[in-house]
């Protein structure tokens, strides 16, 4: 066995054995059914090794994760350009929260948090239909994982759709001062079920290689984008990644890391690992519990915080 092996085998040993595990989200019953008592970590390293503990191939809901690229699609497409219509600030608010928009023009602090997400989405979906948007998200997800099993639980996507009123509040709110281009309920239908895709932390982990190696998927060696964007994306999710907890994740684990209310993080040791973890039970900041302090052991075990052993 591999150290990066007995390091995963041992945390998810402690968590497993972790009686506190948060408190699953209730906003739709797909995620209020979730068993909080599962666990995964998946650490895949520079030289392609995977390191896996606990409930590793199991799908769960990425939600607020596929933000993460969304926006690498985004900027594809967009480049620079892209920031006149959403900022790279932390927000300091929580993840839905509508208050900075008045006084900020409607132009929301980061791509993140909901609003920025939504406007994202938006430029993403210009020029299409929300159907061919969502493929191609889709498909991007299955290419970077290197396994077209990746789907869309549409359930999870209706429910979104059903209980989505304060998104639709933000998205409206948004167009209202031209932030949204198209249609409203493209940039909300497309975002909804983005945020459904479900994935294990195996695929995620995968998914994340290219953040961690510099823009390059290490099995391809084909950049995904250029250093320069990976470094920025990283700077994003280790500033904005955890909305208001995100400076409490910088201070715990050190690494650029990005959440989802299912319960999920994807967290990047940059030139050394991509790494996901779940655990569905969450903070009061909506994010995992387990998953944080399983980050925060194996950043300290491996010596991997961006800040220094
Ligand atoms: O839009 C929402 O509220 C959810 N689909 C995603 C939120 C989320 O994952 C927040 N992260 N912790």
């Amino acid at each position: 066995m591999s150290d990066l092996q007995v390091v995963v085998q041992e945390i998810t040993d402690e968590m497993q054995a972790m009686p506190n595990r948060g408190e699953v989200a209730t906003y739709i019953p797909e995620l209020a059914g979730v068993d909080p008592n599962q666990f995964a970590l998946v650490v895949v390293d520079a030289q392609g090794n995977v390191a896996a503990g606990g409930d590793a191939d199991v799908p769960f809901s990425i939600q607020s994760i596929s933000k993460v690229f969304t926006l690498t699609l985004a900027l594809g497409k967009f480049g620079d350009r892209l920031w006149e219509r959403v900022g790279r600030e932390p927000s300091g608010s929580r993840f839905n929260s509508i208050v900075q928009l008045e006084s900020e023009h409607g132009i929301p602090r980061n791509p993140f948090i909901n609003a920025g997400a939504i406007a994202v989405t938006d430029a993403i979906v210009a020029g299409h239909q929300p159907r061919e948007a969502l493929g191609e998200i889709l498909r991007f997800m299955q290419f970077l994982a290197a396994d077209d099993s990746i789907y869309i639980d549409h359930k999870v996507a209706a429910s979104e759709a059903r209980t989505g009123f304060r998104n639709a509040a933000l998205a409206n709110y948004m167009k209202s001062y031209g932030v949204i281009d198209g249609p409203v309920d493209y940039a909300l239908g497309v975002y909804f079920h983005h945020c459904a895709i479900a994935m294990s932390c195996r695929q995620l982990a995968m998914a994340g290689r290219f953040l961690a190696h510099f823009g390059a998927n290490p099995s391809t060696i084909l950049p995904v984008v250029t250093p320069e964007r990976a470094r920025r994306i990283n700077a994003l999710m280790l500033t904005c990644g955890h909305y208001d907890g995100s400076g409490e994740f910088a201070y715990r684990v050190g690494l650029p890391g990005k959440s989802g209310v299912g319960g999920g993080i994807l967290a990047i040791a940059p030139g050394k690992a991509s790494i996901a973890v779940w655990s569905p039970g969450l903070d009061v900041s909506g994010n995992s519990k387990r998953g944080r302090l399983a980050l925060e052991r194996l950043s300290k075990r491996m010596e991997w915080s961006i800040f220094g052993a």
